[in-house]
């Protein structure tokens, strides 16, 4: 794709998943690419795994997105950056009377907030490089899930922070938002090994897509990079659905 070689880019949640998918292939396409996690050691390791002896550099850094002060130190530490992709996320299971405020805070925080914070601390950079942001958002930032309010929440939200970002930064930076269905990760498999029945839970999962199948990350991970390239250089504000047609409809 065009127009990525040498592009600075951070990837929140890239020690793993889709972000450590979108990773491999910027890399590939010749950018430098800032790995970022929770757990200083999966960074470390993710930084091992993505390095080739003659390609671009790969950085690492950590720190919990949840805490503002991390994120102000990833603000920090960045410098000046052209492409932003907030992937980190977390997925948390509650009915509504289950769900109190304290996973209401968490997952809003990481999901939500800390895209906002570093698209906010960031964007000096990200204007002088003409630059793009990319949020990874969810088929449940439009359908609604049962037991899934405050995810649904956040990724609806996350939606409505791309759109304005981009209203207001036209411009200077597109910002984008990749919406995945659901992805063979860990956040996938922990959510369907935590189900009383999970080969039924696996089934549903797969069960959503018209292509009755769940997208490997690297399906995912495409989409990604084309939002951040100079292929996409006509889009802002606008979502890239790839859901295997969860949203399109459903047959009868
Ligand atoms: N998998 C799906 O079915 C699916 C579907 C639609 C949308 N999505 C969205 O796609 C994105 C990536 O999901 P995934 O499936 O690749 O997830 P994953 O495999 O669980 O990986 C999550 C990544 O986010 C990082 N992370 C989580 N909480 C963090 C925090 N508080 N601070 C810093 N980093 C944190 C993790 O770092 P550590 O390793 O250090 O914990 C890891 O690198 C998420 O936004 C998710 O909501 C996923």
């Amino acid at each position: 794709m065009k127009g990525l070689t040498d592009k600075r880019i951070l990837i929140t949640g890239s020690t793993r998943g889709i972000g450590h998918a979108a990773a491999r292939r910027f890399i590939a396409e010749g950018a430098t690419v800032l790995i970022h996690g929770r757990q200083a050691l999966a960074v470390q390791a993710a930084v091992a795994d993505l390095s080739l002896a003659e390609g671009p550099a790969v950085t690492g850094f950590s720190g919990d997105l949840a805490d503002r002060q991390a994120c102000d130190r990833l603000i920090e530490s960045c410098g000046d950056i052209d492409v932003l992709v907030n992937c980190a996320g977390v997925f948390e299971t509650a009915t509504v009377e289950a769900s109190g405020e304290d996973l209401w805070h968490r997952v809003m925080e990481v999901n939500v907030t800390a895209p906002w914070r570093l698209a906010r601390g960031l964007l000096p950079g990200l204007r002088r490089k003409r630059g793009v942001i990319v949020n990874v958002s969810s088929d449940a930032g439009l359908l609604g899930y049962s037991q899934n309010a405050v995810y649904c929440a956040s990724k609806g939200a996350l939606i409505g922070l791309t759109r304005a970002l981009a209203v207001e930064l036209s411009g200077d930076v597109r910002v984008l938002c990749v919406c995945p269905g659901p992805v063979d990760t860990d956040m996938m498999r922990s959510a369907v090994a935590s189900e009383p029945d999970p080969e039924a839970a696996r089934r549903s999962w797969a069960s959503g897509p018209l292509l009755e199948r769940v997208a490997s990350p690297d399906e995912i991970a495409g989409a990604i990079v084309y939002a951040a390239s100079s292929d996409c250089s006509f889009a802002t504000g606008n979502l890239i659905v790839v859901d295997g047609g969860t949203t399109a409809g459903k047959r009868v």
